[in-house]
């Protein structure tokens, strides 16, 4: 039998980290202690509350069968008063909250009920892979936009061509930003909302996988500004180390949730209503989130000291646990990706995880450390960069 495999499929670029997973795996043989910066995956616990209660909420639900796709009532309203704590906005959990099965099936399926064949939808370049594949799997056209450090890593909207906005019906925003560590000011928040209204672009703000990492100022919800026109994406997987839960949520304009219920209903059977009960339970925490705060940024000031005393020019982000480290001049992404493999350091090389936007990849000069790694690790891949590093 011959087997096919469809276009899309068959053009999907190779795992791009096969070099450099090779040179980690044969360090590893060596016996040398290799630290993962890579992937964005929080090797810390989740929090013992959510695991102590778990059993006892799938007691509860022992006979309840399938779980409610759009989330249970009572879930709804956690999140509600989560939103209401967090950023003092009233959502209705009736018409403007929805579950999720975590943020990436939230993403790559949202674009199904808003775009047709050909419809521009506006992603960010460095940025979250599903935004654009979301958006090529419904055969929609992706325009990426770059996310510069000259503009703080914003988007630019004078860099959008008015004949692009106008076709467009999405445009993807993610503040705090991965892999930048950009917040956006209210003043940015605001001058993105008028340019929404003016060319009717729906805001698919996926905000909610960060909010809660921050390290000066509190970052600030979409919600604030209005609901209108607007969709923000929730998630409590790095908020409360439950990546591995699935669960998350969506709120905004009631419109724009009523069309994702309907796409969700058709697709998936919701998030399990045990899972559900423990994240209600999560996202009523205040207190494991402030430590988990504080440690990301003693692990970012740790390597931002280790980093600026090899004289790195380190953009100092203010949120997420990622950090956008510039190349040294004369390296590009990759090679100095390299260079920090022979110290036993895994990074991601910048141009591997962003998209050309006019000719140039933003990601080009740039590696993405995931500060992930314990503490001890992180102290001991400080010396190693500050002792061995030459530039
Ligand atoms: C920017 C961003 N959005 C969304 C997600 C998806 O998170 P989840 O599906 O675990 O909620 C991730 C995961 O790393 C991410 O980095």
């Amino acid at each position: 039998m011959d087997i096919k495999y469809s276009k899309l499929i068959s053009e999907m670029g190779e795992y791009a980290f096969a070099e450099i997973d090779k040179k980690a795996d044969s360090l590893r043989k060596k016996g040398v202690k290799v630290i993962d910066f890579g992937v964005g995956d929080p090797k810390s616990p989740t929090p013992d509350f959510v695991i102590d209660n778990l059993s006892n909420f799938a007691r509860n639900r022992a006979s309840s069968g399938y779980p409610s796709y759009i989330g249970d009532i009572n879930y709804r309203q956690a999140c509600a008063k989560y939103i209401k704590r967090e950023y003092n906005v009233e959502l209705n959990p009736e018409t403007e909250i929805s579950s999720t099965i975590g943020s990436k099936e939230a993403i790559f399926n949202f674009p199904t009920g808003f775009i047709n064949p050909g419809d521009v939808v506006i992603c960010p370049t460095p940025g979250y892979p599903v935004y654009k594949t979301g958006t090529k799997f419904r055969n929609g056209k992706v325009y990426f936009t770059p996310l510069l450090e000259k503009n703080n890593f914003l988007i630019d909207f004078a860099l959008i061509p008015d004949s692009v906005a106008h076709k467009a019906k999405i445009i993807w925003t993610n503040y705090p930003n991965s892999p930048t560590g950009a917040s956006a000011p209210k003043e940015w928040l605001q001058v993105l909302v008028s340019w929404a209204k003016h060319f009717n672009v729906i805001i698919a703000a996926d905000e909610g996988c960060y909010n809660d990492i921050y390290f000066e100022e509190k970052p600030i919800s979409l919600l604030e500004i209005q609901k209108e026109g607007i969709i923000t994406f929730y998630s409590l997987s790095k908020r409360s180390n439950m990546t591995g839960y699935r669960v998350g949520f969506v709120a905004g304009d009631e419109r724009i949730i009523s069309g994702f219920k309907k796409v969700k209903t058709n697709i998936d059977s919701g998030t399990p209503s045990f899972i559900q009960d423990a994240a209600s339970l999560a996202l009523g925490d205040q207190v494991e989130v402030l430590k988990m705060r504080e440690e990301y940024k003693k692990k970012r000031d740790i390597m931002i000291d280790a980093l600026t005393s090899c004289g790195l020019e380190t953009p100092k982000g203010d949120s997420t646990f990622y950090l956008w480290q510039k190349a040294p001049k004369g390296l590009n992404s990759i090679k100095f990706s390299k260079a920090l493999v022979e110290l036993g350091i895994i990074v991601t090389p910048g141009q591997l995880i962003s998209d050309e936007a006019d000719g140039l990849n933003p990601g080009q000069n740039f590696v993405r450390f995931a500060l992930v790694p314990t503490i001890e690790e992180i102290t001991e891949a400080a010396a190693r960069i500050k002792e061995n590093l030459k530039i």
